[in-house]
């Protein structure tokens, strides 16, 4: 990363030194990480160097400035949105009724930088899900003053979902986001593997909560069918709003809002195993 030069006025060049110092700071802390603590995962990890990696609720001028408008989670859903509303606004509005008690995941995300963008005690615990623990010691130690942990395993994995889990305690979900990017890569290519995923995170969310979905590009079509599904069976009561998310890195993915409505069907419905093979007869 090159140190900012166009910044002109003393705040924004003590803001972007002050980024550039933390980006330096998170280097070194890594490197720290990968000879102090190997993990099995870190291997998956590093082959893919992700360029966005902690991103943000909402785009921050520099952020933007330095790493391009799609840093943000904000980005990635503004077409599901109801208008007149950001990422933020729509969650804390949605979940208003929860404050201080709700609980929010980031699966395939730190959730550092994102779940610290809402309002202070918003969220009683948050976690992030990922394969490889990158954070900086000093943002850990922020991390546990706000009650925000992060689980390192991979997603798709009944170890993974264990340890969530009992981090829930019985609990459910008022949040969930996924927003992998060059992530979803990672992900089974597998229709019917992805439609039982999806139900388990179904079935961890709340009535009344409200997940945000980014979906793997090779489940395009499977998205859409779901869609027409989920609002025709559950009469309404599953809120589904679908909209695209073009990236100049990852190019164009499916983006959904779900928000599970008081009386919404107990288990998602999904689409017949024989219409899932139709998908793949036709791909
Ligand atoms: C491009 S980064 C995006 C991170 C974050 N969501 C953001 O928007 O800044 C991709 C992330 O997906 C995570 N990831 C990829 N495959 C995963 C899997 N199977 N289980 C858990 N995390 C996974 C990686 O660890 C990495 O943190």
């Amino acid at each position: 990363m090159e140190r900012p030069k166009y910044l002109t006025t003393k705040p924004q060049r003590a803001k972007g030194l002050e980024l550039y110092a933390f980006h330096v700071q998170s280097v070194i802390d890594k490197e720290r990480i990968h000879f102090t603590r190997p993990q099995a995962h870190f291997t998956r990890e590093e082959k893919h160097g992700w360029e966005v990696q902690d991103s943000p609720l909402l785009p921050r001028r520099l952020d933007r400035f330095i790493l391009g408008e799609e840093y943000s989670y904000h980005a990635t859903f503004r077409s599901v949105l109801p208008e007149g509303t950001n990422l933020k606004t729509d969650i804390v509005g949605v979940l208003g009724d929860r404050k201080g008690e709700a609980i929010g995941i980031d699966l395939g995300g730190l959730g550092s930088r994102l779940f610290a963008d809402f309002p202070k005690g918003f969220f009683a615990k948050t976690q992030g899900v990922v394969l490889f623990d990158s954070r900086s010691m000093l943002q850990c130690t922020d991390d546990t003053v706000s009650n925000h942990g992060v689980i390192v395993g991979d997603i798709t994995t009944d170890k993974t979902r264990e340890s969530v889990d009992r981090w829930l305690g019985g609990k459910k979900v008022d949040l969930i986001i996924e927003r992998m990017m060059g992530g979803l890569d990672e992900i089974p290519h597998d229709l019917h593997f992805l439609q039982k995923q999806f139900s388990v995170l179904y079935d961890m969310l709340s009535e009344g909560g409200i997940m945000f979905i980014q979906v793997p590009k090779f489940a395009t079509k499977l998205a859409s069918l779901w869609v027409d599904v989920a609002r025709e069976e559950s009469l309404g009561t599953i809120d589904v709003k679908q909209g695209i998310y073009h990236s100049n890195q990852y190019g164009s993915t499916v983006a959904l809002r779900i928000h599970k409505l008081p009386g919404a069907p107990r288990e998602l419905p999904l689409i017949s195993q024989r219409e899932v093979r139709g998908l793949y007869k036709a791909a």
